[in-house]
């Protein structure tokens, strides 16, 4: 290995003496390969095993934590006990390669697909026409927090060394948080405090499931998307808010979901400056920051890890297109790391097939397509 990418690999000891054996991250991927009960198949198999050999930790694909919840066909799950062989499986998959294995817990909210809710209502915190969610009730609300806690009581019984809460990407919980999506008159919105009263409410009791059921090993960390384009969307001090109340809590790292590592500040801080900038002073050091976006090649990634920005880097499309990329890191073989997806290289990829019809369909959040000049990242 060229020496200079030597940072890449330090180890890092977590805030419960956990050790994790480098900086990379495989980012959570969403394969829309499990069969329509959430249990893993064959697709699903080829495309975690050997792929992550030499990552310090993997973090799975969003996993859906109670029916209704469902916003991708293929969805994994872990909602009641019949889904723990799958369980099992993918978290030995992962410990296999040697990375911490991490199940993140998920609920689309709106961006539930009706279809596949087998007749259950669309729910968010707020009714909204464009979706048809209707707003959850009081109890349907307790409900859900029970059911992210169940998920990761069912993550401990598996065998995974943690859970990572899906704040992000506009699914249910950043809903909660978002004045946008949160239009509630009772105690889970309006204030700022009351629209960080659900999530918030989902770490205390996963952290509660971890208190009995799991050592002080396992690990509980937290995705978040740090701004929205709204009008009445979050902004960098609406999460600064966020950030400063799970600072306080007993976690063990902190993710940012971004389609670009340098992307700046949009509104609500100093716009000169990058989002994983000021994420990172603003945690202060009390917490791990995973960073992300469009890092492709070894020497991008190794960049963004020296901005001291990041404590750890996750990596998703590059992982999706290098399926042995730590490998050719480590052997000297940067070189041969590839930036787009060739079409007429299908096997070699391990891509689930209805992931891959989408990344045929040159869908923005996936790889660029060989050829394909008009490549562009979402910019969000
Ligand atoms: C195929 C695919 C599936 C994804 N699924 C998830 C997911 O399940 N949960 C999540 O938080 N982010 C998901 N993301 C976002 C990634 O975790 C990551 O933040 C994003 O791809 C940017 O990193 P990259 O430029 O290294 O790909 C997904 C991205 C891709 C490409």
């Amino acid at each position: 290995m060229n020496p200079k990418y030597a940072p890449l690999f330090a180890p890092y000891t977590l805030n419960n003496g956990v050790e994790v054996h480098n900086r990379l991250v495989v980012a959570p991927m969403t394969h829309y390969a499990s069969h329509d009960d959430g249990s893993i198949s064959e697709e699903e198999r080829r495309f975690l095993t050997d792929r992550f050999d030499g990552f310090g930790m993997f973090i799975a694909a969003a996993t859906l934590v109670s029916p209704e919840g469902k916003a991708f066909i293929g969805q994994p799950e872990a909602i009641s006990e019949k889904d723990l062989p799958s369980l099992r499986e993918v978290a030995s998959i992962a410990k296999r390669q040697g990375a911490k294995a991490i199940l993140q817990i998920h609920h689309g909210g709106n961006l539930s697909i009706g279809e596949l809710l087998h007749g259950k209502d669309i729910v968010a915190p707020s009714a909204d026409e464009k979706s048809g969610a209707r707003a959850l009730t009081g109890q349907e609300i307790t409900d859900l927090i029970a059911a992210f806690a169940n998920a990761a009581h069912l993550a401990i019984q598996a065998g995974f060394d943690g859970v990572e809460i899906h704040g992000a990407n506009n699914y249910l919980i950043q809903q909660f948080f978002s004045g946008q999506s949160n239009r509630r008159t009772d105690e889970w919105g309006g204030s700022l405090e009351k629209r960080l009263r659900f999530p918030l409410a989902i770490v205390d009791a996963v952290v509660k499931m971890k208190q009995q059921y799991a050592s002080s090993d396992f690990i509980v960390g937290y995705r978040f998307s740090p701004e929205e384009p709204g009008e009445r969307g979050l902004t960098m001090s609406d999460t600064f808010a966020l950030i400063d109340a799970l600072v306080d809590k007993p976690l063990q790292y902190l993710h940012v979901s971004l389609w670009d590592f340098y992307k700046k500040a949009r509104r609500g801080a100093d716009t000169s400056l990058t989002r994983m900038q000021l994420l990172h002073q603003r945690i202060g050091g009390k917490l791990p920051l995973i960073g992300v976006g469009n890092l492709f090649t070894a020497d991008q990634i190794l960049e963004a890890s020296l901005t001291g920005w990041a404590e750890f880097i996750a990596l998703g499309k590059t992982v999706m297109m290098n399926p042995d990329l730590v490998r050719l890191i480590k052997a000297g073989e940067e070189d041969k790391i590839v930036t787009a997806i060739d079409p007429d290289n299908a096997d070699h990829y391990g891509i689930p097939d209805n992931l891959w019809a989408q990344n045929m369909q040159r869908l923005a959040y996936l790889p660029p397509v060989k050829d394909d000049k008009n490549w562009q990242s979402p910019d969000i």
